[in-house]
Parts: structure tokens; sequence; C-alpha cells
């Protein structure tokens, strides 16, 4: 036996359905924003995150899975996927053309050696977007409300949007130096990484977590003072659109974020479940105006994004039994009676399968009541049991194992037979045109109806769903 890393989880069963509604109900919502996907190596060169999450952040300086390789290599596991997506957008040349804005969203897991507690692992997975290109306040408020809806899609209600403004260069230079004079006379009594902080970035004691260091940091000088003009207009232009969008949001001076690429506009999703836990923030992100030229883009050219994360959505949806209705019934459980039909058995789940209905077949050779009870126990609609009558009359005996009613069905007559009785909604059922039976339309990702935001979690993929029109052809 060997034991799971520290700081590391399996995600299996039921847990990895849930991972995979997350993402997918992500993955689509971003595609309905024109969002296109990127998938970047998961090491990348550590110089990478030095240039861009910066030398004074504590994931820099602490927290990187780095490495030689056999080639004397420095590798690092990424820490944060923004970095590469800035990378891979610069190498790729998509911005050369200045063809902007150029729109990717991503999902995979990252790497931070943190101190594992509640909502904070050492491998996590981030679901994030990235806008290269940006010229308007408006990107990135759609940015945020990107996040925003994403967030109520997944049934999060009571959401806090907390957005503050480091200002452009000049703000954050004026209120470095405001800080750095404040500092001054306390810095001996603060906490060594303060002491460090001082040195390397002043900016970053704002993060600090110590108790008796907040005392001394709650009356610093406030970035608010420090903005100017342009940073203040469009903080403001950001907010008045966050109001017309409706969107909820505090202000918190206090927003400085842990990573060093962030300018003007940044801001975290909060959230605490209904029992009154909070596992941090679930998503953050903001505005950059010198990363995409740091990593060797286009000079002027500015982005912004925000990343979530999945454990942290997943803990607080099972809180709030935001999975309720996610299903994971099967439609049929096919039970031949002796191991001779078990081929047959086979061959009949196969063609459910391909008709679209979630099927499994025992071939285990158990008993009937053995075969029952795993029907059961697999939350299926149907058993349908084939022996030797069966065989002779080519059919098929169909239990439904809500009502206990069976009938002998006609192989060639069972799929329309199935496709009738699964789904108690038929309305549901045939607007969809899915062969499964969703609970209502608001979980199916079919097209051909109005409220199609979200993904069905059963078919993974849009294509896999078969409607009427692709079985009758
Ligand atoms: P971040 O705040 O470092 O930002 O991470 C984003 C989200 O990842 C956090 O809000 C949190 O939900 C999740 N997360 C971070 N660390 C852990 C951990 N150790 N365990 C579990 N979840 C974690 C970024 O990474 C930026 N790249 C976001 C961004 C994108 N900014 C602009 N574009």
């Amino acid at each position: 036996m060997f034991n799971l890393v520290k700081g590391t989880h399996d995600i299996i069963l039921n847990e990895a359905d849930k991972y995979t509604y997350v993402e997918q109900t992500l993955v689509q919502f971003a595609e309905f924003y024109n969002f296109k996907e990127f998938r970047t190596p998961i090491i990348e060169s550590s110089d990478l995150f030095q240039r861009s999450v910066g030398d004074s952040s504590d994931i820099v300086r602490k927290e990187m899975y780095t490495f030689l390789d056999k080639g004397d290599r420095s590798i690092t596991l990424r820490p944060e996927i923004t970095a590469g997506i800035i990378r891979s957008i610069v190498n790729n040349k998509l911005l050369a053309l200045g063809d902007y804005p150029v729109k990717a969203y991503y999902v995979g897991p990252c790497f931070r050696y943190e101190r594992p507690q509640q909502g904070r692992y050492r491998q996590f997975n981030q679901f994030g977007i990235e806008i290269a290109g940006v010229t308007s306040p408006y990107r990135d408020v759609e940015a945020i409300s990107f996040g925003y809806f994403a967030l109520k899609l997944l049934g999060f209600e009571n959401l806090k949007l907390k957005i503050n403004s480091l200002g452009d260069d000049e703000s954050r230079k004026n209120y470095r130096d405001a800080l750095t004079k404040y500092f001054a006379s306390y810095i001996d009594q603060m906490c060594d990484d303060c002491k460090d902080r001082y040195k390397l970035n002043v900016l970053r004691i704002l993060d600090c977590k110590v108790q008796e260091d907040q005392e001394i940091i709650k009356n610093a000088p406030k970035i608010s003072d420090y903005l100017t003009d342009k940073s203040k207009d469009y903080f403001n232009k950001v907010l008045k659109s966050l109001d017309e969008l409706g969107i909820e949001y505090e202000i918190d001076d206090g927003l400085v974020r842990g990573l060093d690429y962030y300018s003007d506009v940044v801001f975290e999703f909060h959230y605490t479940s209904s029992k009154g836990l909070s596992y941090g923030a679930l998503g953050a992100g903001g505005h950059y105006n010198k990363l995409i030229g740091e990593i060797g883009g286009p000079k002027d050219c500015e982005g912004c994004g925000l990343a979530m994360g999945i454990e942290r959505l997943v803990s607080v949806m099972e809180d709030d039994q935001l999975f309720d209705n996610l299903d994971d019934s099967l439609d049929c459980y096919v039970m031949p009676l002796s191991m001779e039909y078990q081929s047959d058995a086979l061959n009949i789940s196969s063609s459910l399968r391909l008709n679209g209905f979630k099927s499994e077949v025992n071939l285990e050779g158990k008993s009937l009541k053995a075969m029952f009870k795993k029907a059961n126990k697999l939350n299926a609609k149907f058993a349908l049991i084939i022996g030797e009558d069966e065989i002779k009359t080519n059919s098929i005996i169909c239990k439904d194992l809500s009502s206990e009613q069976q009938e002998s069905v006609g192989i060639q007559d069972l799929i329309d037979y199935l496709d009738s009785h699964i789904g108690s909604d038929e309305e549901h059922h045939h607007e969809c045109g899915c062969s499964s039976n969703h609970e209502g339309h608001e979980n199916c990702c079919c097209h051909n109806h109005e409220n199609d935001h979200h993904c069905c979690h059963e078919h993974g993929q849009e294509h896999e769903c078969y409607n009427e029109s692709k079985k009758e052809n």
C-alpha cells in the first residue's frame, strides 16, 4: 500500500461525476462567451513564473514544485495557468496581427507547495479564462460577469464579489512610496516574511496573515488615495457597468492579490456555504497591463482573466446540496438468465448504448435475485431480462423497476418501447430529443430548446446526445 502524497487527493466515482459536471458547465458557458479552449503543458520553464507571477510573490518564493530535468533545465509544475496561456498566445503569434482580443479558456491541474487545509491542496484543479488584447474597461467587466454568472449557473446564490483597483504604474509607484514610508517605523516589529516583503515588494505586506501585523496593516495608507485620474476613471467605468448588469460588489481596498502581474482592477468571489463554512476565494482574477509584454508579446497589449478552484466549488456545492439534481441513474440493466445468453445480452446492451440509453449488462453469471439487487443498486429504470423463451421468440422482458410492471417486447420494437416509456415527462423528453430521462430542460445539453445554458453531465459531449432525427437516419 502506498499513501497519497500529502496535499493530493483522488477524485473518483461519484466525486469525479461532480467534477465533470462543474467543469462541463463552466466550459459550455465559456463557449457562449466565445472563449476557445487552450491546453498548455503542466511543466514550463521556471523563469516563466518568476517573470510573471513574480519573484516577490509567496507562490514563487515558497510554493513552486521546481526541479532540474536531465538536461539541467529548471522546470516548474505550473502553480497557475495564466502565465502558460499568455506564453502560448505569444509563442503562437496570435496577437501579431493586432487581431484583438484572443479569448482563451482552460481547465487543468496546478501545483503549489502550501500547507494543506480546508479548501487548500498541493495539487488542485483550476478552470479559467483569459482575454489577451484588452482595449476597453468593459472587457474586464466581461471577465467578471462571466465568473459571476457562471457561479450563479452552478447554483451559488449568496456570492460576494470583492473588487479593488491597484491602479496603473504611476498609481502603484506613488502607493509603494507611501507604504515604504509608513512601514519604515514598524518593520522591525513585524514578522520575518514581512521584512523580506518590505525589501522585495512592499505591497506584498498587505497579504500578511499574522495577527499582530494585522494591527499595523490596518492603519496603512489606502490605494484609493493614490489612484491617478486615469485609473479612477477606469475603475468607475467598471463599477458603473457592474451596476448596470445587476452584479453586486463590495469595494475592498485591502485586496491586493498574491500575484505580481496585476494592475488596475482585481477581484475575488467569496461564498459561505449553508453550513457556515468558507473555503477561501472560489475564484479570482484581474487586469494585467505588462504581463503580455514581459512574456515577449506586444508591449502595449493588456489582458485580464480569472480562475476558479474546482475543489472549492465542489466542496461548497456538496455542503449546499447543489448536486441534488445530478442524475446517476441507468436507463437499463440487461440480465441474461444463464451464461449461454451473455453474448445476446451484450449485443442488446450494445444496441441500447448506440441508441443513447445508458445501460449496463450482467456478464458475471449471477442469480436473478442478485441481478435485481444490482439493478436497484445501480438505480436502473428498467431491468431487461433475457432467457430461453425470449431467445426463441426474439423478444425481451422489460420490467419497469419503479412501477414493477413488466411486459414482453419484440427486439425490433425495443428502442421505440424504451423511447416511449423512459422519461415520465413526455414533453421534456420530446422537446429535448434526448433519449435519456432528464428531470427538466435545465440539465440538458441539447440546443433545440430555450434554456440551453446548462450542459448535460450524462452525455458529456453535446454530439453524444442522440435525438429523434439521428435515430431515424
Ligand atoms: P489565484 O487566486 O492564485 O489566481 O487562484 C485562483 C483560484 O484557484 C483561487 O481563488 C482558488 O479557488 C483556487 N486555488 C488557489 N490555490 C489553491 C489551492 N492550494 N488549493 C485549492 N484551490 C486553490 C490565479 O491563479 C490567477 N492565475 C487567476 C487569474 C487568471 N488572474 C488573471 N487571470
